[in-house]
């Protein structure tokens, strides 16, 4: 397994966690709903749909979700779910693959844009987010606030969180802007888990001009999905971009 695409058979298959983290329903619950209401009863495209955390009760409350995701070992567990007429997939980059159809939503959750290690890649991203959006259409991020004021000048790493049997820390190279983020599980004993994952961190006003270049506005920014507000102190963010209705499908975004 690379750290660079850690996305593998054994990954896949310890990935979801029925009812506790990110499957909490509290977690899930407010997700759902708010992207249940922004697809405003058209059709849902999620990017990196993994194991279908958020598109499978998306599509159970009457959404028609499709996905796009690189690693076939994700979408084989996502299969052991729904099958392809619930949740249709496309093996592929999402930052070029296309998905069949137009959406009034697409999605791209859990930090998930930071996977994409350049800049370009991200922009792309964007980019191919747009073209598959009707006029109208909305692009919602989900992504955390680089944590550079914990890193002291001379530090390169942080521990971003601790509890009992976990650890995450986090490694800088601020030049290249790419953080790895370290998963140390441990029990009692002297053995411990390692899951490591490599990222380019962005901040919220790169992450808008890349929209912009893209031919999206940003409409809302919140600090969760239940809508609390974005402040200097939030950890995270959901944003909503929004494809103006008079924007020709394959307008300016598809320049440059
Ligand atoms: C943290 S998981 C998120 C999965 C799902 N969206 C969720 O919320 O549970 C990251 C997923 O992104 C996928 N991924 C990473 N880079 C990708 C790319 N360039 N194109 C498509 N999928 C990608 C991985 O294979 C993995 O399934």
């Amino acid at each position: 397994m690379s750290i660079e695409d850690p996305w593998d058979r054994a990954t896949a298959r310890t990935y979801d966690t029925p009812g506790t983290g990110m499957f909490a329903p509290e977690v899930l619950g407010p997700t759902v709903d708010r992207l249940a209401a922004l697809a405003g009863g058209g059709r849902a495209l999620e990017l990196a749909v993994g194991t279908g955390r958020v598109a499978v009760p998306l599509a159970e409350r009457g959404v028609p979700v499709s996905g796009i995701e690189l690693s076939p070992a994700m979408v084989e567990q996502l299969r052991t779910k729904v099958d392809e007429d619930a949740v249709p997939v496309v093996v592929g980059d999402m930052a070029s693959a296309r998905a069949p159809g137009e959406f009034s939503l697409v999605y791209l959750v859990y930090n998930t844009i930071s996977n994409l290690l350049t800049q370009d890649g991200q922009v792309a991203c964007f980019r191919n987010a747009a073209r598959h959006l009707t006029p109208g259409g909305c692009f919602v991020v989900e992504l955390w606030v680089p944590e550079l004021r914990a890193l002291p000048p001379g530090r390169e790493a942080t521990v971003w969180h601790s509890e009992p049997g976990y650890l995450g820390i986090d490694t800088y190279d601020v030049l290249a802007q790419r953080v790895v983020s370290h998963h140390v599980r441990f029990g009692d004993g002297t053995d411990a888990q390692l899951f490591r994952s490599a990222h380019r961190y962005v901040w919220p006003s790169e992450l808008d001009l890349m929209a912009r270049l893209a031919g999206l506005v940003l409409e809302d920014r919140w600090a969760d999905w239940d809508g609390s507000p974005f402040t200097a102190d939030s950890r995270s963010h959901v944003s909503v971009y929004r494809l103006p209705q008079d924007q020709p499908v394959g307008g300016p975004r598809a320049a440059g």
